[in-house]
């Protein structure tokens, strides 16, 4: 195969962090997707006159990237629930290998999506929807196969680790630090997502199912987020030994799996007290391996950017292979619907 081509659709703060990586990595891909790896055609409301010099087709219409046959495999950077969902429907139907890093679509819509993708042949990839550059869903599918996972908890959220992080050490007001996690590109297009723990509760949706071979189930979280909390509150959990933490958790119970996100006090001493700013971390814990932490940039265009092209470089792979894509879904199997004692 001379290239694999790609389409994005959305070029915000995700879609224009790949095609930087893409451009400024673009020899070093290429032989390790054993393939040149090469952005074909884009949908943007703006004008981009330099992308279209350079060759690359650009829409203002995602429709037109997805009905175009020379794009094997597409990125869904739009952001949001609608018009994701359709653009993911749509690209599936056609055929197309598809990439998002949109969590809120996988964690509910994601059952329906993955039958469909194996309906049609062709894989769903995520890996920038859970902790952005952190490869924690490549480790739990992969890495922890042998392991039956007992537990796993982690800083999830990295605009509310940074909003806690900056009220603690430096004063700072909440809706100051917020104002900034957004213009920094932390934030989601709706910062209540972030700030109430919905953004988290979608992520540990996402590799629950994967740890405990469970649906999907989003519905099924306890939920509590970080905006009632004051400097007051920091500075006495400080005084007392302690830091509070924004984490999702997750646990094999006997009576099935328990999910809850919310803030927690952690002694001093822990690791994930110690993980400050927009930084996420995840702590897993396998009956063989004992144990581990995944650990890295949670948010921002480069770090999702990462994981993206790098599902992009594993789909190469395989299409260069002429393997073609099909994996199972969530790399789990099939299993009831657990009752969640929570
Ligand atoms: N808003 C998300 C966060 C972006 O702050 O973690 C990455 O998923």
């Amino acid at each position: 195969m001379n290239e694999v081509t790609i389409g994005i659709c959305g070029l915000g703060t995700v879609g224009g962090g790949v095609l930087e990586v893409l451009s400024r990595n673009a020899d070093l891909i290429t032989e390790r997707s054993h393939t040149p790896l090469r952005v074909v055609h884009v949908s943007t409301r703006y004008e981009r006159k330099d992308l279209e010099a350079g060759g690359i087709t650009v829409s203002r219409d995602y429709r037109d990237v997805i009905a175009d046959p020379g794009v094997q495999i597409l990125i869904e950077a739009y952001g949001g629930t609608d018009h994701a969902g359709d653009i993911v429907r749509a690209a599936i139907r056609a055929g197309k290998q598809v990439v998002t890093a949109n969590k809120a679509l996988i964690a509910e819509q994601g059952n329906e999506l993955f039958a469909l993708a194996a309906e049609h042949g062709v894989s769903l990839r995520f890996e920038a929807a859970v902790a952005g550059g952190i490869p924690v869903i490549k480790a739990l599918r992969e890495g922890l196969a042998a392991n039956r996972i007992e537990w796993l908890a982690g800083i999830i959220n990295g605009t509310g680790n940074f909003i806690l992080s900056e009220m603690r050490d430096r004063k700072r007001q909440f809706a100051d630090v917020l104002a900034e996690a957004q213009a920094l590109g932390y934030a989601e297009a709706d910062p209540t997502f972030d700030i109430e723990g919905i953004d988290a509760a979608h992520k540990l949706t996402i590799m629950a199912a994967i740890a405990f071979g469970m649906p999907l189930r989003f519905d099924a979280v306890y939920t509590e987020g970080i905006s009632t909390l004051t400097p007051e509150d920091l500075a006495y959990a400080d005084e007392l030994g302690y830091c509070i933490k924004h984490l999702g958790m997750a646990r094999q119970g006997e009576q099935g799996v328990e999910l809850r996100v919310h803030p927690t006090l952690l002694p001093m001493d822990l690791l994930l007290a110690n993980v400050n700013g927009v930084k996420n971390a995840i702590l897993v814990e396998g009956d063989a391996v004992g144990p581990t932490l995944y650990y890295g940039a949670g948010a921002g265009g480069s770090a999702t950017a990462s994981a993206v092209v790098a599902d992009s470089i594993d789909l190469a792979r395989q299409l260069s292979a002429n393997q073609g894509c099909t994996v199972p879904p969530l790399g789990v199997t099939p299993a009831a619907v657990r009752d969640l004692p929570i």
